[in-house]
């Protein structure tokens, strides 16, 4: 057998691991060609106009979606969860206030696996617990971040209210109009889950080993903090303001394609065509632009589409989930670092589905790397090594 190195391997190497197949699961699947998703074989449009954002995790954790007595058990559960303990609030008042909220979350999330219950247990009734747990927790973290930098009061959460109306209440401590709550909740109806992504495999390798859902989470957090994963979305806006008005859209686009830079929520390992969840969030972009009067952030996204897809369509590179929802959230009054932290509000839900679906059969990740360093290298005692 012996080493597997660059002359003695037949093996394909994948970087990235593109195109490699690591698990078989039924919780969500993408037609790259066509521009399809589908949760648990219902397409995502089918979802985003008629389901809320907890049936779709009740969906997507429990395979089916929920009788009316499941729903209400189940939102009751997400509701009787979120509640921030003391302990959390007192860290999050000692962080230093330039933290990017990713990084609260990550730190917040490892600081509450220390006080769950069921921390001992690993049953899967244990690990639903606990992923209720995280998800009814986080908008609160995200929430009560961004006010407690501002030096502003954390506003408790209104049981009344879903989860996402909920998250928005907390973080304005007033309610937003009713169509950008509906918005919203379709937002995370979106970014609930997609497939064998990295932060998703992240989460699973972590899993893999049995170690805990919150060491699996927290692992997913830092995976999608990273800018070609779910930090894109922020930097799109960015951006925006850096081109400034739609004349000089194209001119930015053709010079960043000139010079191999890439335009951030464009671009997607399994998708060659339009993103559909992207289709679905210019709408909204558009009309919350519309609403309040402002249409320049999108019309420089939407000329920069109609570059890119000219220039680079061919090649497969259209809008990924993460070029309109940026435009959205500032609609709402989000902060663009908090654009991320909901992404991970969302995400949370496809971590722990397949985190659940996974530990079901597990098996330990371990791939293998192919060995490009010396064979039988000579040890040199450190006084006769020179340089
Ligand atoms: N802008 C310009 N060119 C691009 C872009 C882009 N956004 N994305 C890919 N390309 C080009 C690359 O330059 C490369 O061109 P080449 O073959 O001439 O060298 C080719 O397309 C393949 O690109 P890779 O980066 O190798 O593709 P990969 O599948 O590894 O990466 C990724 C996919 C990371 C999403 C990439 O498209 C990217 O970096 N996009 C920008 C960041 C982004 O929007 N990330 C969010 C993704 S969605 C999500 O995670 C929620």
């Amino acid at each position: 057998m012996g080493f597997l190195t660059t002359t003695t391997t037949e093996h394909k190497y994948s970087p990235g691991l593109e195109g490699v197949i690591a698990a078989i699961s039924g919780i969500s699947a993408i037609d790259g060609e066509e521009g399809k998703l589908i949760y648990r074989g219902i397409p995502i449009e089918v979802l985003a106009k008629n389901s809320t954002f907890e049936e779709t995790a009740y969906l997507l954790l429990f395979s089916d979606l929920p009788t009316q007595d499941e729903l209400e058990n189940f939102k009751m559960d997400l509701v009787e969860h979120r509640e921030l303990p003391e302990n959390l609030l007192d860290i999050l008042n000692s962080l230093p206030r330039d933290s990017h909220p990713m990084e609260v979350l990550r730190t917040s999330v490892s600081f509450l696996g220390h006080f769950c219950p069921d921390k001992d247990k690993d049953s899967r009734g244990a690990n639903i617990r606990k992923a209720l747990r995280i998800i009814a927790k986080i908008p609160g973290i995200i929430a009560a971040w961004a006010r407690i930098r501002e030096g502003k009061n954390v506003i408790p959460h209104n049981p009344d209210l879903p989860h996402a109306a909920n998250f928005l209440y907390m973080l304005h401590g007033e309610r937003r109009p009713e169509d950008e709550e509906k918005i919203f909740d379709v937002c995370l109806i979106l970014h609930a889950d997609h497939g064998m992504n990295a932060s998703t495999f992240a989460a699973m390798v972590t899993a893999s080993t049995l170690s805990d859902i919150y060491s699996a989470i927290v692992s997913a957090i830092g995976t999608l903090k990273g800018p070609l994963h779910g930090g894109a979305n922020e930097r799109v806006l960015y951006m925006l303001d850096e081109i400034g008005s739609v004349d000089k859209a194209e001119e930015y686009v053709l010079d960043a394609l000139a010079h191999h830079r890439k335009i951030m929520g464009f671009g997607h390992r399994v998708y060659k065509s339009y993103d559909p969840r992207a289709r679905i969030l210019k709408e909204y972009a558009k009309s919350l632009s519309e609403k309040n009067n402002d249409m320049r952030y999108f019309e420089i996204g939407d000329k920069i589409e109609e570059v890119m897809i000219r220039e680079v369509g061919k090649k497969g590179i259209f809008p990924n989930v993460d070029f309109y929802s940026g435009i959205v959230y500032h609609f709402l009054g989000i902060p663009r670092d908090l654009f991320t932290p909901i992404f991970a509000m969302a995400r949370v839900v496809g971590w722990s589905a397949h985190v659940l679906e996974y530990l079901q059969a597990n098996r330990i990740f371990r791939p293998r790397a192919i060995y490009s360093g010396p064979i039988d290298r000579e040890y040199i005692p450190i006084e006769k090594r020179s340089g």
